[in-house]
């Protein structure tokens, strides 16, 4: 017999029972199950709506459910559909039923919500730990590189010597800024649906606020049909996922073409690469691959949720069963990228000469030579020219622009003085950059510096935040 069976008058067909049910993905849901029930029944006693003796025997009955699913001796069914009608009927066969007041002023439309609330604020606190973690490697790279150049690129050509740490600096951005956005979604994850019911509220004197302060919520939805069908926090947690996937793929992207034979600009270490069954030579940056490929499905997660979302009119609809495994996978997905990415940028060697060497063999300095000249007056349309030219001829005879005498600089402009040879060099191209948020060296401190101290402003956000639930 079904918990609603009392309507029907024939049993479940078999194809529906395993069509409909969830519990084989919403299992994961199990502790946050059973921490929303305890909160709730409490409350059904402190508001006299349970004599307290069920109470007690309801949260002990609770309470030993969660021992035997964590001891592993529970096996979930189809029949019971999801987590929530599981828990109650192994609740029913444990304590009788008494265990069927559990669900006093409830619904599981609210109940589901309570869950998915609860996991997602867990594993929002979770990714900015792990984002943390990342930021810390990649900023103690950064210090640790700010004197090595590399040629920065656009379109994947050479245009402009760096410093490494600039560039890393980057990434350190993009992290940053999903930091704030995980942080900043916490605010509307961190609300209480539980007392909507199934979509209009109870008859019984249901105490929401004690349910919230209770589970750490800070507030409560005030709207009993947008608590049970909103959905908005899952498609932002998914969509912040994207985007942190988004950022970790470029970065593997670079990743790959710099540990490549071509640009060996770094050597990913042993453990984290992976051979090739037929060619002994192979080593193969397998790991930033799979995360730049696994980039694909949490983005399918999100557009997939928008989809089911769209024309879903008010309030649940079964539809909604359809948010979790997205979730779920993107959470997996996310913790292991992350993980591995510290990782791999904490093991990786630099190799500081190949990139030094292809910053000398290029025409990186070319912006400088046409800047050089408009400080002599030329306007830059003219030096941009002037330039262009240069390098032509330079490209004509294999040679770069340092290679030229002073005599070759001059049949070019005689603006040009033997000051030119100092100017070029990549040391002092990447010196010049003193605008804010340029690549000088007291720019790029500077930017390392305050990236350091947001960090350890969410070093402290996250003590404030660790929740038990
Ligand atoms: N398994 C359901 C889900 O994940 C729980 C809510 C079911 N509610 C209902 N009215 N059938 O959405």
């Amino acid at each position: 017999m079904k918990l609603w069976g009392g309507r029907f008058t024939k049993p479940t067909n078999q194809l529906v029972e395993e069509f409909n049910a969830s519990i084989t993905f919403d299992k994961e849901l199990v502790e946050e199950d059973i921490a929303g029930s305890l909160a709730h029944v409490e409350m059904l006693g402190v508001c006299g709506i349970l004599p307290k003796e069920d109470v007690a025997r309801i949260s002990e009955g609770l309470k030993t459910i969660r021992e035997r699913v964590q001891s592993g001796e529970i096996e979930f069914s189809i029949e019971n559909e999801d987590i929530h009608m599981n828990i109650e009927k192994l609740l029913i066969d444990l304590i009788g039923p008494i265990g069927g007041k559990l669900h006093t002023g409830r619904s599981r439309n609210d109940q589901v919500a309570l869950d998915m609330h609860l996991y997602v604020r867990k594993q929002t606190v979770h990714l900015v730990e792990l984002l943390v973690q990342l930021q810390e490697v990649l900023l103690n790279q950064a210090s640790q590189h700010v004197d090595t150049l590399l040629p920065g690129y656009t379109h994947l050509q050479r245009a402009q010597p760096v410093r490494l740490a600039h560039h890393l600096l980057a990434y350190a951005s993009m992290f940053e800024r999903d930091l704030e956005r995980l942080v900043d979604s916490y605010k509307r994850v961190n609300v209480c649906p539980l007392g909507a019911g199934a979509i209009a509220g109870t008859t019984f004197p249901i105490d929401r606020q004690y349910v919230a302060k209770k589970l750490g919520f800070t507030r409560v939805y005030d709207n009993s049909m947008d608590a049970v069908s909103d959905r908005d926090y899952l498609v932002e947690f998914l969509s912040i996922s994207s985007l942190i996937m988004t950022h970790l793929s470029r970065l593997s992207e670079e990743l790959i073409l710099w540990s490549s034979e071509e640009f060996q600009y770094v050597e990913l270490d042993d453990a984290f690469c992976t051979g090739s069954s037929m060619m002994p030579q192979k080593k193969n940056p397998d790991i930033p691959e799979l995360i730049r490929g696994k980039t694909g499905r949490v983005t399918g997660h999100l557009l997939s949720l928008l989809m089911t979302l769209k024309a879903l009119p008010l309030t649940y609809n079964k539809d909604m069963q359809e948010d979790k495994e997205g979730v779920f996978d993107t959470v997996k997905t996310l913790t292991g990228s992350l993980q591995l990415m510290a990782e791999i940028l904490k093991t990786m060697k630099v190799n500081v000469q190949r990139m030094q060497q292809n910053v000398e063999q290029g025409f990186a300095n070319a912006t400088d030579l046409a800047d050089y000249l408009v400080n002599k007056g030329i306007p830059f349309r003219k030096a941009h020219e002037i330039v262009g030219q240069l390098v032509l001829y330079c490209i004509g005879k294999q040679k770069y622009l340092l290679d030229c005498s002073l005599e070759e600089f001059q049949s070019f402009s005689s603006e040009i003085q033997a000051d030119i040879f100092e100017r070029l060099n990549p040391i002092a191209v990447v010196e010049a950059r003193t605008s804010e948020g340029g690549t000088a060296k007291a720019q790029v401190l500077k930017t390392l510096e305050q990236k350091q101290e947001r960090l350890t402003k969410l070093t402290s956000w996250l003590s404030e935040h660790q929740v038990e639930v």
